[in-house]
């Protein structure tokens, strides 16, 4: 006969140490099921004396039911268990409040793009594309940059091959444009440029609004009148404008196109480099070359033209002071717009 009290202390010791209901079920398998100890023990009392068979027999009945309740109460206890860390596990706070669902926007590029845009369809302005690649006629010779004409050397070009360059300028659709509309034209054109620059106001890749106006009798006058709208629509009501001398190939007069500095009202300041002027857009009277080049008699016509970037009137409007942030795409900078 086994030593029912050993049985018994190892029975208890391996149902305390049983971590979940399928080892309590093994246990109880191998102690109380058909060919469990306690079962097999049952069957050993019967060689032996009545007087000893019944006193055996009722220690093992306590055996079998010490086993039987230390099982219940340790399954009681295991799905117990497992039922608070489910709770744990699954608890959900139905006061907090709901994650906050992040979505998409314009790039600020495209923002003031459309900005812009509105501004000058409300003057009556169509938008016009044209490509990104152009040939070297319409990037530079239409435009009277003739080959080996320093002022070629302002515009660091991307050469795709001998004739093909990536558009330095907006302006080659302008000749575009002429080419393929009569007067009165009055176009803008958003778009794409390239040069090989790079630092803090230069990128390879940038953003320019070119805009062309061709009619009978037009004048310096109405060139002015259009950008004194414009900056007032765009950067406030407030901001003066002032039209400086310059040169470009394709306009003659040309001017620049400076706008009175927010940030100190014109009293200057380190951002206006304490001129009280910011540099804002090239502009002049459409050079009677380019109007011949574009298909136009400039004895019977007139235009104005000018660019904009897009990039810098969203810089002195945003306070950005590195041009290349807009293309870094570091979603905290992007998120600010
Ligand atoms: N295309 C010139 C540039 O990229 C900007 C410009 C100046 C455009 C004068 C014009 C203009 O239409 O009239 O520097």
């Amino acid at each position: 006969m086994v030593d029912l009290e050993k049985l018994l202390n190892k029975a208890l010791e391996k149902i305390s140490a049983a971590t979940d209901v399928t080892q309590v079920e093994d246990i109880r398998i191998a102690y109380l099921g058909r060919k469990g100890s306690v079962t097999l023990a049952f069957k050993d009392l019967l060689i032996l004396e009545a007087e000893e068979k019944k006193a055996k027999g009722q220690e093992l009945n306590e055996v079998k039911k010490k086993i039987e309740a230390s099982l219940e109460t340790k399954t009681r206890q295991l799905l117990e268990k497992e039922r608070s860390d489910l709770e744990t596990r699954e608890w959900i706070d139905v006061t907090s409040p709901g994650a906050k669902h992040l979505s998409g926007h314009a790039h600020l590029v495209t923002k003031t793009t459309r900005e812009m845009i509105d501004i000058f369809s409300r003057l009556g302005f169509e938008v016009v594309d044209g490509p990104e690649i152009e040939t070297d006629w319409y990037n530079f010779e239409a435009l009277n940059m003739p080959k080996g004409h320093p002022v070629r050397d302002t515009q660091a070009t991307f050469f795709v091959d001998e004739n093909l360059v990536l558009r330095t300028q907006t302006s080659p659709v302008q000749i575009r444009v002429m080419q393929n509309q009569k007067p009165p034209i009055r176009v803008i054109v958003p778009g794409k440029t390239y040069r090989r620059d790079y630092d803090v106001t230069h990128t390879p890749m940038f953003h320019q609004l070119e805009g062309l106006v061709v009619d009978k009798g037009v004048t310096l006058a109405d060139l002015k009148g259009t950008m004194e709208v414009f900056v007032k629509l765009f950067f406030g009501e407030d901001r003066k404008i002032r039209l400086r001398p310059h040169h470009f190939a394709f306009t003659e007069p040309s001017i620049e196109l400076d706008i009175s500095c927010g940030i100190c009202a014109g009293n200057g300041c380190r951002a206006c480099k304490y001129t009280g002027w910011l540099e804002i857009a090239g502009a002049g009277m459409v050079h009677p070359n380019v109007l011949r080049n574009g298909g136009i008699d400039p004895e019977e016509y007139q235009g104005f033209a000018f660019g904009f970037g897009i990039e810098r009137p969203a810089m002195l409007r945003s306070n950005i002071d590195d041009l290349r942030l807009f293309f870094d795409n570091d979603l905290r900078f992007l998120e600010q717009f």
